[in-house]
């Protein structure tokens, strides 16, 4: 599995360091910045980790900002995203198996790192559940196009 990773200021310390661990557990990572603690916007971080996933050269994307809102909300505006916020365990596994979330956002000023890290192997390791109302319900959001 391929996983594209990105972060703003407020998420560049999450971010390398699962990354570092995401390498660790074997699983091929592409950075997509940023790489130092300067001010910058979330934006261009999340729609080239959006983009990365909906073009398929990668698996899954995380993304880290200061709350992981702007990193959701941006990613969302790309076509086949399913970016989902994340805070805990519980919602980590739901959006796997309920939404089959193809982007995790996480908010390094919300989450302690080593939480974080729990969140990112849980998010990885649990398997879209393929049932029937889960599929329906993202065939919702997959064809809505907002006219
Ligand atoms: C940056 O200060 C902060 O606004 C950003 O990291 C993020 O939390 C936005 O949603």
């Amino acid at each position: 599995m391929k996983i594209a990773v990105g972060a703003d200021h407020g998420g560049y310390g999450h971010k390398e360091a699962i990354k570092k661990h995401l390498i660790e557990r074997g699983y091929e990572v592409e950075d997509f910045g940023t790489y130092n603690e300067e001010s910058t916007d979330y934006n261009e971080f999340a729609i080239k980790v959006a983009e990365s996933v909906r073009d398929k050269k990668s698996d899954r994307g995380i993304l880290v900002c200061g709350t992981g809102i702007g990193m959701s909300v941006m990613a969302n505006k790309v076509e086949g995203i399913r970016a989902a916020l994340v805070h805990d365990l519980f919602t980590a596994e739901a959006t796997r198996l309920h939404n089959d979330s193809n982007i995790l956002a996480m908010g390094g000023r919300v989450i302690e790192l080593e939480k974080a890290i729990k969140i990112v192997d849980l998010w990885i390791d649990t398997k879209f559940s393929n049932e029937d109302r889960h599929i329906r319900r993202i065939n919702k959001i997959d064809s809505y196009k907002g006219e």
